[in-house]
């Protein structure tokens, strides 16, 4: 079983994209273990910091350095993603030569009820990504235009063509975990 750092750009406490996410950790089954970070207690980054580190930055290293892969889940906000992502990134990429995103399977997704699904949220987070030096998965992409009746009471995804594009996505980053992972 792969351990997953999840990192979702919603801090919002009914967010469709942390729904997302669930739904996808179901599909994943006993294939991946999710742990989701906490992102609303990080501070934005301040280099000035470090001399005495937030509990919340050693906290979101610990389990970015813990897992095997990170899937990121974004919002789109104003055809970017989310600034607390962007903390994330910054700070799990420091101090100099201690980066807990080197080499890491990475892949990205996200959703917004607009008909791109995030697309151009999760190509600027592709961005970061590849500056920081994971292994961003390039295949599939899953922009996902956000629907409210494809899911159950339960938070189950029942859509059948959503699912079975879902499953497929599930299992292509398992394999570029094996594929590319430590
Ligand atoms: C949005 N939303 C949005 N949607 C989109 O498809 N493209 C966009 O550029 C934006 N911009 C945007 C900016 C800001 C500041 C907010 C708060 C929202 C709408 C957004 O997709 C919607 O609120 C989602 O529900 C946000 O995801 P969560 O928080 O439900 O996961």
């Amino acid at each position: 079983m792969s351990e997953i750092a999840v990192l979702v750009g919603s801090l919002r406490h009914d967010s469709i994209n942390r729904k997302f996410a669930e739904a996808l950790e179901r599909l994943a089954g006993d294939r991946m273990k999710f742990t989701y970070a906490d992102l609303a207690s990080l501070p934005h980054y301040n280099e000035d910091l470090w001399a005495n580190v937030p509990e919340s930055v050693t906290r979101l290293k610990a389990v970015v350095d813990g897992a095997d892969a990170v899937l990121m889940v974004t919002p789109e906000y104003n055809r970017t993603f989310p600034g607390v992502l962007k903390d994330a990134i910054d700070w799990g990429s420091r101090p100099w030569g201690k980066s807990s995103w080197g080499g890491k399977p990475v892949a990205i997704t996200g959703t917004s009820p607009g008909v791109i699904g995030t697309a151009i949220a999760q190509h600027h987070l592709r961005t970061s990504m590849v500056a920081v030096g994971t292994a961003v998965m390039g295949q599939p992409e899953l922009y996902y235009a956000y629907k409210a009746e494809h899911f159950d009471a339960d938070g189950q995804i029942t859509d059948k063509a959503t699912k079975d594009y879902l499953e497929t996505w599930i299992a292509s980053f398992a394999d570029w975990i094996a594929k590319t992972g430590k």
